[in-house]
C-alpha cells in the first residue's frame, strides 16, 4: 500500500468513527472520491468504500444518502445550476434572486435566511418529505363521493382550503371529508439528476440566499474580524 493510501484510509477511520474534527466536513466528498480513485490498487479502501456502498443502498433516495453534501461546496457554481442546469430546471419553478420569474415553487431569494443547511439539502432530495406551506398538492374524497385535488392553503382543524386547478378556492368542512392524501410536491427529487458535487455546490448556493444583505454590508466575505 503506498504512503498516499495509507493516509486516506486514516482519515476515512477518523470520519466513520465520528471524530469529524479531523476530517473537516466540507471536504467529505473529496476526501469520498480521493479514496474511490485508489479503490481498486488498496484492499484496504476497497474493503472500507465496500461497506460504505451497501450502506449507501440502503439509505437511497433519502437525504442521508448525501451528508457529503452538506457543507464546502462553491455557490457560484451552485448559481450557474439553479439558473442554467436544463435537466434541473430550477427556474421553470421558482424565482431565486430576481424579481420576475415562475409562481409554480416559493420564491427562493430569502431562503438561505430562513432555513438550514440540512432543510436545504432535504428540499432537494426528498422535496415531499416537508412541503412548505400553500405548496402541497393533495386529494380529498367527500362523504359523497366527490373528489377534489388542488393545493393545500389553509388547514383548521374544522375547515381545509384548496386552490383548484382552475384557480378558485374551495372550502371543505372537515367533517364532510371521508380521506385525504397527504400534500405532495411536485418538484422532482433532485438526487436521480445530479450529482453530488452540483447538489453540494446548490446547497451551498441556496444558503447564501440572504436576499443579498451579505452583498451590502461586507465586501471582505466571511473572514473573521
Ligand atoms: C416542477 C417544478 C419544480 C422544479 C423543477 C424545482 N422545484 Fe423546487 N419546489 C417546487 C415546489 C412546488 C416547491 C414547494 C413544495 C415543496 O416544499 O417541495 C419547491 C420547494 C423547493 C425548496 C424549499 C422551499 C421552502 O420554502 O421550503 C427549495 C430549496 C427548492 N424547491 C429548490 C429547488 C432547486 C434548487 C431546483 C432546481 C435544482 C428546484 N427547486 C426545482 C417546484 C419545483
Amino acid at each position: 500500500m503506498e504512503a498516499g493510501d495509507e493516509a486516506l484510509v486514516e482519515q476515512w477511520d477518523a470520519w466513520k468513527s465520528g471524530k469529524l474534527g479531523k476530517v473537516p466536513a466540507a471536504v467529505l466528498l473529496e476526501l469520498i472520491e480521493a479514496c474511490q480513485a485508489r479503490r481498486s490498487s488498496a484492499p484496504a479502501l476497497e474493503e472500507r468504500l465496500a461497506t460504505h456502498d451497501k450502506a449507501l443502498a440502503e439509505k437511497a433516495g433519502t437525504a442521508a444518502a448525501f451528508e457529503e453534501c452538506l457543507e464546502g461546496g462553491d455557490a457560484k457554481l451552485g448559481k450557474e445550476i439553479a439558473l442554467q442546469n436544463l435537466t434541473a430546471n430550477c427556474t421553470a419553478c421558482h424565482k431565486f434572486e430576481s424579481k420576475e420569474g415562475s409562481t409554480v415553487g416559493p420564491a427562493l431569494n430569502l431562503i438561505g435566511k430562513q432555513k438550514d443547511r440540512i432543510y436545504l439539502l432535504e428540499a432537494l432530495i426528498t422535496p415531499s418529505k416537508a412541503v412548505a406551506p400553500g405548496f402541497g398538492i393533495m386529494t380529498v374524497t367527500l362523504k359523497d363521493g366527490k373528489m377534489l385535488t388542488g393545493t393545500l392553503v389553509a388547514n383548521t382543524s374544522s375547515t381545509l382550503q384548496l386552490r383548484l386547478a382552475d384557480g378558485a378556492l374551495e372550502k371543505v368542512d372537515t367533517a364532510q371529508i371521508e380521506s385525504k392524501t397527504d400534500p405532495i410536491s411536485v418538484m422532482p427529487p433532485m438526487g436521480a439528476m445530479l450529482n453530488k458535487r452540483q447538489v453540494r455546490d446548490l446547497v451551498a448556493y441556496l444558503a447564501s440566499l440572504d436576499g443579498g444583505a451579505s452583498k451590502k454590508s461586507s465586501k471582505s466575505g466571511n473572514s473573521p474580524k
